[in-house]
């Protein structure tokens, strides 16, 4: 089967992950300079140096025949305290680059926040604050009025769940907070955020299409005794996302359990869910991997995520490599919400390095991405409407607390010299985008 012929094949980044040049032109701290800063690990102070390397990978990905890239704006670039002054040097780097995207073929997709909260922000209670969406909002204009006229697609707040649960309940991500309720408090303010972002481009950009990049986890009970247990936990992970955003309403099973677990949900003021609830163009997908649940407590919540099952492939992070829950996640987005979906994400650990040659066999990203993109075209011919598909990762970049030793790319980045060499998997991945259809 073929793809349509305006399906967008390309690859995602995030400012913190790839960037490096930390202190130029104007960039103020964020909370991820703060938080490896704090704990001793792996900073994106450096990282893949694509601040000044962009032109040369964006030569890559036209070189691999990509149409599309999925980056983020730095917010600590262009308000670099959060709120007030807009820094010119920053969007002049976002301009250059998108237009050098565009002289490529490539359409620019990106999103407003992928995690680097402006510190300034932090210290005046981050996204505990509800100011903190007001202020996003004010960002996404700033964004909409300095690229609007060249980006035909915008992401907000990109996945909520992580933030919310790794920075605030399980301590892992910046801010480093482990509070149940606080989480379901900075869940809100980040929904908010999207909410009165879409708000803005939906006035600003009425032409653009928008939507959210969600992290989702096909949730599958452990036995038949487990169905209960399964549904909670998609109700944490992935219902409570979708909903607001999507239906303009939280689960009320959810609500129940947040009630009875943290006390009144009283932050969510009236009208919040409206807003929440603006209208979407799309649903960004991100996802890696499935979840086996069983009926029992575990961490304070009443169900437990097993381990990855024996006998089932994995990726070199251990996360389960499951196409086929692919294939069931979209299905089921479009049953149940309808929407069209962008994949924003998809990809996994694989570690190779170059050979004595400098050829990086991959070979466990290439078959995986292929087996990802067949499971893709059976939802489609199932009806699930997908406007294209942007692997994460285009380079081996900064997994976050998990630092460098995750390689995520397509293209290889040696971190003491920054050369960048394509690997196997890309290759196969340009075939593909070649013939428009999945190749052997
Ligand atoms: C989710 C995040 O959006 C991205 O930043 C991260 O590197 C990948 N998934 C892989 O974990």
């Amino acid at each position: 089967m073929n793809f349509p012929p305006d399906f967008l094949w390309g690859a995602a980044t995030s400012a913190y992950q790839v960037e490096g040049a930390v202190a130029e032109d104007g960039r103020a701290p964020s909370i991820w300079d703060t938080f490896t800063a704090e704990r001793g690990i792996d900073s994106g102070a450096v990282a893949c140096d694509h601040y000044h390397r962009w032109p040369a990978d964006a030569d890559l990905m036209a070189g691999l025949g990509m149409n599309a890239y999925r980056f983020s704006l730095a917010w600590p670039r262009i308000v670099p305290a959060g709120t007030g002054p807009v820094n010119p040097a920053g969007l002049a780097h976002y301009d250059r680059m998108i237009d050098g995207l565009l002289e490529r073929g490539i359409t620019p997709v990106p999103t407003l926040y992928h995690w680097d909260l402006p510190q300034a922000l932090e210290d005046r209670g981050g996204w505990k604050s509800r100011e903190t969406a007001e202020a996003f909002a004010a960002y996404t204009e700033v964004c909409l009025d300095a690229f609007g006229d060249r980006v035909p697609t915008w992401l907000t707040v990109n996945e909520p769940w992580v933030v919310s649960v790794l920075g605030y309940r399980l301590g892992l991500h910046a801010p480093g907070e482990r509070d149940l309720r606080t989480s379901v408090l900075v869940a809100h303010h980040l929904l908010l955020a999207h909410g009165l972002a879409m708000g803005r481009i939906r006035e600003r950009r009425p032409d653009a299409r928008a939507g959210i990049p969600l992290s989702l986890y096909p949730t599958y009970p452990a036995s038949e005794a487990d169905a209960e247990a399964a549904w909670g936990s998609d109700g944490y992970t992935n219902r409570w996302f979708l909903d607001p955003v999507l239906r303009g309403e939280y689960p009320a099973d959810m609500v129940a359990l947040f009630e009875r677990l943290v006390g009144p949900l009283d932050f969510v003021r009236p009208g919040d869910l409206d807003v929440i609830g603006t209208r979407s163009d799309l649903l960004g997908v991100n996802y890696y991997t499935r979840r086996r649940v069983a009926a029992a407590p575990q961490d304070g919540l009443p169900w437990k995520v097993l381990r990855a099952e024996e006998g089932v492939p994995r990726t070199e992070s251990g996360w389960e490599d499951v196409p086929g829950a692919f294939h069931d996640l979209l299905v089921r987005l479009h049953r149940d919400y309808g929407i069209p979906l962008l994949i924003t994400e998809n990809g996994g650990v694989w570690n190779a390095e170059p050979d004595a040659a400098g050829r990086v066999r991959d070979t466990g990203r290439a078959h995986a991405l292929r087996r990802h993109l067949l499971a893709l075209s059976r939802a489609m011919d199932e009806g699930a409407r997908v406007l294209g598909y942007l692997n994460w990762s285009l380079l081996d970049n900064l997994e976050w607390a998990e630092g460098y030793a995750q390689r995520f790319g397509l293209v290889h980045v040696d971190r003491a010299t920054q050369e960048r060499r394509v690997k196997d998997s890309a290759r196969y991945y340009a075939r593909v985008i070649a013939a428009n259809a999945v190749v052997d």
